[in-house]
């Protein structure tokens, strides 16, 4: 067998530009947990059912564990850790799933927030029902999802407000 070779990836990172050495096997979610430190994004099944590992590539929601690094060369990819401002405001999802206890052992959180927050930007009016479909594909062992729900509804509510504030 031959030793590992290695492709060079340059993308960008919630607003950073950042480069590495990746094993074309790599994928995605390691590369970011592991050769960027971003832990937020989490790894549960790693074959595409869990959701928890969701971030956004060019804007939308997709599976880090199906995804090799390679093939997010020259995107831009936001993580959870991306969704806050950089003064450290909270997206409005971070802050109502604060306040709406919508998180118990957080694991599928990053993911729902990635995923929500893409849906909002898409649906601001979004009803319960689009809310449920939006993160059907997004497991949660805790919560029964009904705090994720109200948060979401929360959130949209506040986005659509600062819309109309020109804010
Ligand atoms: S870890 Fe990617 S979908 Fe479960
Ligand atoms: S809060 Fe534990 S899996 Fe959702």
């Amino acid at each position: 067998m031959s030793g590992t070779s290695t492709r060079r990836v340059r993308l960008k990172v919630n607003g950073k530009k950042v480069e590495g050495e990746v094993e074309p096997r790599r994928h995605l979610g390691d590369f970011l947990r592991h050769e960027l430190g971003l832990t937020g994004t989490h790894l549960g099944c790693e074959h595409g059912v869990c959701g928890a590992c969701t971030v956004l590539l060019d804007g939308m929601p997709v599976r880090s564990c199906l995804m090799f690094a390679v093939q997010a060369d020259g995107a831009e990819v936001t993580t959870v850790e991306g969704l806050a401002k950089p003064d450290g405001t909270l997206h409005p999802l971070q802050a109502e799933f604060r306040a709406n206890h919508a998180l118990q052992c957080g694991f599928c959180t990053p993911g729902m927030l990635t995923t929500l927050a893409a849906f909002l930007e898409e649906e601001p009016n979004a009803d319960e029902t689009a809310i449920r479909e939006a993160i059907s594909g997004n497991l949660c062992r805790c919560t029964g999802y009904e705090a994720i729900v109200e948060a979401a509804l929360a959130a949209a509510k506040t986005m659509r407000e600062t819309v109309r504030g020109g804010r």
